[in-house]
């Protein structure tokens, strides 16, 4: 309420007193809502059954047409859909160089809006949409939070996000929750307004599109030693928890002749979930925690952080595992053509020092973030060929 609104039954105006009392009555009533209004958890017939399901058994369910509407899960991705996704992002890269072709990206896509729902912190992977999102034309919302949306109302998220579908064309989600995206995309998909639904992350499931930078960075640092085919990769950290891992390691399915190193320390193995996947693909892979025996022997090195935001006991973990650690002195003990990768953010894991050496390949990795999900977008919205017909 403003100094000069009339406050009706009191009198003229309400005094600067009243105002502040009435004020801190409003913050009041909001905590209040924020501490005791629980989250409405509807049922959804349906969903349990769904939810249980093999994952390759409802890759269906998030396609139209033959193509793919909502992006769930890496297991999404094929070998022709990982290529041609890699050309389209070079190309978009390649437009974007000058002045005409950034114009011609930005008039593919102005009639599209997009909603970017990020409920869990994000750097990267909110920016690189968002500016994958200015790169074609589309308007962008955002929401960073529960705090300011009806959710402190008790709306549930699935409610929350059919409001978006209301208003845009594509939403972006990312979300503490495992499965979430699953479940809204899921939901919507039953309903006549089905808007796609891009996984940003979801618990410390998956990032399949983290998952698809990670590929183009690889494709791009082996272009001219075959790509990712025959390959050796070294996954190291957290790798329990790391969802950044766990959807590239479903990935090498695509891939001939990859092998795959876990270092990690014994509580952060990877899980028996992906173990299995590979197993069943006869992808090789291997356990250490001697990181220092696999560093001569890969092609890629790809490290992360320890994931500490999904502990049940934080106290029991320590902050950072020195020797998970790439440290300069390591630069001398790998291949010449060692791709060294991070989905960052670091802590400790790689020593800024290393930073300069050319091996160093996270921070295009992190720009390579936006030109693939430019190019996922637009494989989205089919304008595809608008792209590939600058160059014919
Ligand atoms: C990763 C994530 O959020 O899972 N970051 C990212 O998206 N680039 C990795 C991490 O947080 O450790």
């Amino acid at each position: 309420m403003s100094l000069t609104q009339k406050s009706g039954k009191r009198g003229r105006f309400a005094k600067v007193s009243q105002i502040t009392a009435l004020n801190s009555n409003i913050s009041l009533e909001v905590n209040k809502m924020k501490g005791s209004v629980e989250q409405t958890l509807q049922t959804y017939q349906g969903w349990d059954e769904f939810y249980a399901k093999e994952v390759d058994k409802k890759l269906d369910f998030f396609k139209l047409n033959g193509r793919l509407f909502d992006v769930i899960f890496a297991q999404q991705f094929d070998r022709p859909f990982m290529d041609y996704l890699c050309k389209l992002a070079d190309m978009i890269r390649l437009l974007a160089k000058t002045k005409m072709g950034q114009k011609k990206l930005r008039h593919l896509l102005p009639h599209k809006r997009a909603m970017l729902y990020f409920v869990q912190p994000s750097t990267r992977t909110f920016l690189s949409f968002q500016n994958a999102c200015y790169i074609l034309g589309l308007s962008v919302s955002e929401s960073r939070g529960t705090s300011t949306s009806s959710e402190v109302k008790g709306e549930s998220p699935e409610d929350t996000i059919r409001t978006f579908a209301s208003y845009v064309d594509l939403i972006i989600s990312r979300h503490p929750e495992a499965g979430f995206a699953e479940k809204t995309a899921w939901v919507l998909n039953q309903t006549d307004r089905p808007v796609p639904i891009l996984n940003g992350g979801s618990g410390p499931d998956q990032h399949p599109t983290q998952a698809l930078l990670d590929i183009y960075t690889l494709e791009r640092s082996f272009q001219h030693i075959g790509g990712l085919d025959g390959k050796k990769i070294a996954m190291v950290g957290d790798l329990k928890r790391g969802r950044t891992v766990r959807s590239l390691s479903y990935l090498m399915k695509n891939y001939n002749d990859v092998t795959l190193y876990f270092v990690s320390p014994d509580i952060f193995r990877m899980k028996d979930d992906i173990k299995n996947f590979l197993k069943k693909r006869n992808i090789p892979y291997y356990e250490t925690e001697d990181f220092e025996s696999v560093m001569p022997l890969v092609d890629a090195i790809y490290m992360t952080r320890i994931q500490k935001e999904y502990s049940d006991d934080p106290s029991s973990e320590a902050d950072t595992y020195p020797g998970f650690h790439f440290k300069k002195e390591h630069l001398s003990i790998i291949q010449p053509h060692c791709t060294i990768m991070h989905p960052l953010p670091r802590r400790y894991e790689i020593e800024v020092e290393v930073d300069k050496d050319p091996r160093a390949a996270y921070w295009q990795q992190e720009r390579n973030g936006m030109w693939i999900r430019a190019a996922l977008i637009a494989y989205i919205f089919r304008v595809e060929r608008e792209i590939f017909e600058e160059f014919s």
